[in-house]
C-alpha cells in the first residue's frame, strides 16, 4: 500500500510518500518546506503568516514528494492528514488540499491527530516499538505522557499545566540572543556547560498526578538572565543550557519513576521535536537501562514535524476502519 501523507499544523509544510508491505513501513520521500527564516524575526509562528505560507508551498510540496517517490497520484492507495491539533488556518489548508486530492481521485482519506503522529516516528526504526507501551511527546506545542495500549488507542497520563518544553527552551533562548527556535542551539550550547552551575527549579508537580509546570522554570531562568544583565555580567549560556537541561531530565525522570509504577510495562518512546535532543536523549536511554527498560527514540530526521509519521499513523487507523468524509474538518485542540 502507498500512503501519500500531508503534516501542517504549525509552521512546517510536509508531504511524504510511504510504502506500506506486510506492516513493514518504509519512506520513499519526506519534504518538509520550513517556515523557521518568515516567523524568526517575530520571534515565533505568526498563525496568518503561517497559513498563507502553507497555502503558497503545498502543492509544489506535493508534486516533489510524488516525484522523489517514483510515483503518480494513481498509484497512491490511501491519504492521511493531520486535522487535529494545531493552528486552524494552517491545518485547514492540509485538510482542505488533501480532501480535494483524495476525493477527486477516489482515494480513501484518514485524518490524524498529530501527537499520534510523533509517536509513530518511531515505526520507521529497525527495532520497532510495539504497544503497549509508555510515551513521552516533547515539542513546541505539547509535553504530554501517554499510555499507548494499541498502535492506535492512546491514553493521556500527563501533561504539562502550562508551557511545553519546546517552548520553555525557545523562550529561554530567545532572552539569550538566540533566533527562533533555539531548543537545538540550547543542545549544542548544553554540552559546553556545566550541569550544576545553576539550581533551577524542578518542573515536576509535586504530587501524585503525572503532570508538569515548565513555567516556573522559564521564569526563573529568564529572571536569572536579566540579573546578569544587569550585573553587566557574561551571559554564561552554555552553563544555564546545561542546567536547564539537567534540570529538565530529573523533572521528567521523577514523573517517568510513577508513571511506570501506575501503569507497569517494559518500554517507553520519546518523540516530538525537543526528543532530537542529545542530552535528553542519553539521560533517557541510561535511565531506562538502569530500571530495564527497553528505549526508543525515532531518527533525529524524524523529531521535528514531517508527513511521514502521518503517513504511519494514518496506515494503523486506516486498519481500525477510520475514513474521513467529505465533511471532515479540523480542529485547534482536541483529547487524543
Ligand atoms: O515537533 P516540532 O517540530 O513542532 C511542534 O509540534 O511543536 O517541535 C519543535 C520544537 C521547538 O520548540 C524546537 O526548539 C524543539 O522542538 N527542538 C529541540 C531540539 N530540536 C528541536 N529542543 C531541544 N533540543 C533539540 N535538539
Ligand atoms: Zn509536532
Amino acid at each position: 500500500m502507498k500512503i501519500l501523507a500531508f503534516e501542517s499544523s504549525c509552521d512546517d509544510t510536509c508531504a511524504s510518500v510511504v510504502d506500506e508491505n506486510r506492516g513493514e513501513l518504509k519512506i520513499l520521500s519526506n519534504i518538509v518546506s520550513s517556515q523557521t527564516d518568515i516567523h524568526a524575526e517575530y520571534g515565533g509562528v505568526v498563525p496568518e503568516i503561517a497559513g498563507r505560507a502553507h497555502a503558497s508551498v503545498i502543492s509544489g510540496i506535493t508534486y516533489r514528494a510524488l516525484s522523489k517517490a517514483e510515483i503518480t497520484i494513481r498509484d497512491i492507495d490511501l491519504i492521511g492528514v493531520t486535522n487535529r491539533p494545531g493552528l486552524i488556518g494552517s491545518l485547514l489548508v492540509g485538510v482542505n488540499f488533501a480532501k480535494s486530492i483524495a476525493f477527486s481521485n477516489k482515494i480513501p482519506l484518514v485524518p490524524v491527530h498529530h501527537i499520534k503522529g510523533h509517536v509513530a516516528a518511531n515505526y520507521f526504526s529497525d527495532i520497532k516499538p510495539e504497544p503497549p507501551f509508555i510515551a513521552l511527546v516533547a515539542s513546541g506545542g505539547h509535553t504530554s505522557l501517554l499510555k499507548v495500549d494499541s498502535y492506535t488507542g492512546f491514553r493521556t497520563i500527563g501533561a504539562t499545566r502550562d508551557d511545553a518544553i519546546g517552548e520553555c527552551f525557545d523562550k529561554i533562548a530567545r532572552v539569550m540572543g538566540i533566533p527562533y527556535p533555539g531548543g537545538a542551539e540550547i543542545d549544542r550550547l548544553a554540552s559546553f556547560g556545566e550541569r550544576d552551575a545553576f539550581s533551577f527549579p524542578s518542573a515536576a508537580i509535586h504530587d501524585d498526578s503525572l503532570d508538569f509546570s515548565f513555567s516556573g522554570l522559564k521564569t526563573y531562568a529568564i529572571n536569572l538572565i536579566h540579573r546578569l544583565e544587569q550585573s553587566k555580567t557574561d551571559i554564561p549560556r552554555s552553563d544555564i543550557s546545561a542546567s536547564l537541561t539537567f534540570s529538565i531530565i530529573e523533572s521528567i525522570e521523577k514523573k517517568l519513576e510513577k508513571a511506570f509504577k501506575k501503569y507497569p510495562c517494559d518500554r517507553f518512546v520519546i518523540a516530538g521535536g525537543v526528543s532530537a535532543n542529545t542530552h535528553i536523549r542519553k539521560a533517557l536511554a541510561g535511565y531506562c537501562t538502569e530500571k530495564g527498560i527497553d528505549f526508543f527514540a525515532p531518527d533525529k530526521r524524524l523529531c521535528g514535524d514531517n508527513a511521514a509519521m502521518i503517513g504511519a499513523q494514518a496506515f494503523y487507523e486506516y486498519g481500525t476502519g477510520v475514513c474521513g468524509r467529505t465533511d471532515l474538518n479540523a480542529f485547534p485542540s482536541e483529547e487524543l
